[in-house]
């Protein structure tokens, strides 16, 4: 077989993107992009897509109604592929066993069953989504226990490892692709058919092999290890802030041993996204259920001082603005869980606003792509807040930064937009009721020129002035740890 027909279940972040790219990088390939929503095809199929993407737009423009079709029509897309990507959700379980913990796996299993009961030729099934570790194997089960006489299935497992704002570039330049698959002669073949998709761009050498279940496990231990060396970073943060170190010099100088590498280690006010703190969480889980309590306290170290990280950070405003931020007004910028996407899954900034909405704040929030309603919803759902009316009183979403600062006590830096970096604080500092306070969570601002406009000024790792520094430390603090 060499495949000609692609399914892609699953319109999200990940098959959108993926889809769109396997369709401009193979023409000689017919790509449909499936999904149950109908509003989300339709936004697939209209000039606003669903994500924002840099460069998204342009590729889907290019293979739109060529190879690539976005459509709701599951079943017939299904019955004609060869292949088919399972990208659909995997959220934290909200009920049940492992609630809170365990991926939910009930969209996977329903594509599972829907693929068994629909396809009449044989099939290789890939699951893309991030799933826990052996949950190809269930998939085998379904489709095995269901499937129709002279159809045969073989279970792929190809993690995607894009980063949400540099999708594409990830996409076309991978690090590496990762395909697990049955060792067996059959799972070979299957294995050689999808190498033989992104062979058409991507390096031989960088198209690694496994077994499924190593492919599951380094699709979530990567994203632990990511996790992990974020919060290792913000940890050493902390101690800076309490003893006069800068943690961007200690980072450089850490990241400089090339054992350890100078990625993934800028303090935050923590990490955000859809995939991190669910596969930490699922990691726990997994090893919970093998009775491995070391390791399950292990991975659960790296979100707690996620939590630690973001609440840390929104007392340190209420601490500073005297103690009270009760009907204070405070600009927040940003509001996505990092730069360049309008995504604000896990984003820390709800954290921080929903603390500082409990101290009674009001907040006036400033996000150049989150859309005024997600904004809306996501500090009012039930998992932030049980006051929504309350919420929505203390808060007003402003299209524009210069009049979100007015009459405002801070500016609440919470995403690393490039273009706040430009923005006039002169003229914002004007505006602002005095002391005028900026809080920067994401260490991207002049310091020493915010300093030097009048703003008292605080980041992540690092203290300016001698205090804050014995405020935060209390009569604990040791004299000789700093020289002001
Ligand atoms: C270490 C640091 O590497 C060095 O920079 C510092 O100045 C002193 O401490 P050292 O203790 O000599 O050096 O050895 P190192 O090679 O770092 O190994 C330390 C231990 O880790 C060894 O027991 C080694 O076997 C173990 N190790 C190292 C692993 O188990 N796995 C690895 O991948 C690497
Ligand atoms: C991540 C993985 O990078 C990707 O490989 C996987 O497929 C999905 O999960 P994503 O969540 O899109 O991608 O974003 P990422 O760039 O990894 O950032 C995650 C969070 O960590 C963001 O909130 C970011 O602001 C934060 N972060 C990242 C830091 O706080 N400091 C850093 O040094 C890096
Ligand atoms: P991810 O970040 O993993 O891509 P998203 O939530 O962005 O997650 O996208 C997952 C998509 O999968 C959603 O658009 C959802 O409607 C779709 N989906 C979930 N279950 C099914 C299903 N059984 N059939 C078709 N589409 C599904």
């Amino acid at each position: 077989m060499v495949v000609k027909n692609v399914c892609c279940i699953g319109a999200g972040y990940v098959g959108g993107p993926t889809c769109s790219v396997i369709a401009w990088k193979c023409p000689d390939i017919q790509v449909h992009v499936v999904d149950k929503s109908e509003m989300r095809i339709k936004q697939w199929n209209s000039d606003k897509l669903p994500i924002y993407e840099p460069d998204l737009e342009d590729v889907v423009r290019e293979c739109r109604g060529r190879n690539l079709f976005f459509t709701n029509n599951i079943e017939a897309a299904i019955k004609a592929a060869d292949l088919i990507f399972i990208s659909v959700n995997t959220p934290t379980k909200t009920y049940g066993i492992g609630k809170g913990r365990a991926a939910d796996l009930k969209h996977i299993e329903m594509c599972a069953r829907t693929i068994a009961e629909v396809s009449e030729g044989n099939k290789i099934v890939v699951e893309k989504s991030t799933v826990p570790v052996r949950a190809a194997e269930s998939i085998t089960h379904i489709l095995s226990a269901n499937t129709k006489p002279g159809v045969s299935f073989q279970i792929l497992s190809n993690p995607e490892f894009l980063a949400e704002g540099t999708a594409i570039d990830n996409l076309l330049n991978p690090d590496r692709v990762l395909i697990g698959g049955e060792e067996s002669e059959a799972g070979a073949a299957a294995v050689a058919e999808l190498t033989w998709i992104y062979n058409h761009w991507v390096p031989p050498e960088r198209i690694i092999t496994t077994s499924t279940w190593s492919s599951e496990l380094s699709k979530l231990a990567s994203n632990a290890f990511l996790a992990q060396r974020v919060s290792s970073i913000n940890a050493i943060s902390a101690l800076c802030e309490a003893t006069g170190a800068d943690v961007t010099q200690v980072a450089s100088a850490v990241g400089k041993d090339s054992r350890i590498g100078s990625k993934f280690l800028t303090a935050s006010v923590g990490f955000g996204g859809s995939c991190f703190q669910k596969d930490l969480l699922n990691l726990v889980y997994i090893a919970e259920c093998l009775n491995l309590p070391e390791v399950a306290m292990y991975w659960q170290q790296v979100t707690d001082m996620n939590v630690y990280q973001r609440t840390r950070f929104a007392k340190r405003i209420v601490e500073c603005l005297f103690n009270t931020v009760a009907d204070k007004s405070l600009a927040v910028f940003g509001f996505a869980f990092k730069k360049n996407t309008g995504d604000t899954r896990e984003s820390p900034a709800k954290y921080v606003c929903s603390h500082l909405l409990e101290e009674g704040a009001r907040l006036n929030i400033y996000d150049p792509k989150v859309e005024k309603i997600q904004i809306e919803h996501d500090l009012t759902c039930p998992t932030l807040t049980n006051e929504p009316e309350r919420v929505k009183k203390l808060i007003e979403i402003f299209d524009d930064p210069y009049e979100a600062v007015r009459d405002a006590h801070a500016i609440v830096v919470l995403t690393e937009w490039d273009e706040f970096k430009k923005f006039d604080y002169k003229r914002m500092h004007e505006v602002m009721k005095k002391p005028a306070f900026v809080f920067d969570g994401r260490k991207i601002l002049d310091h020493k020129a915010l300093i030097k406009l009048g703003f008292h000024t605080e980041t992540i790792g690092k203290r300016f002035t001698r205090n804050s520094l014995l405020r935060s430390s209390g009569e604990h603090f040791p004299a000789f740890a700093w020289t002001p």
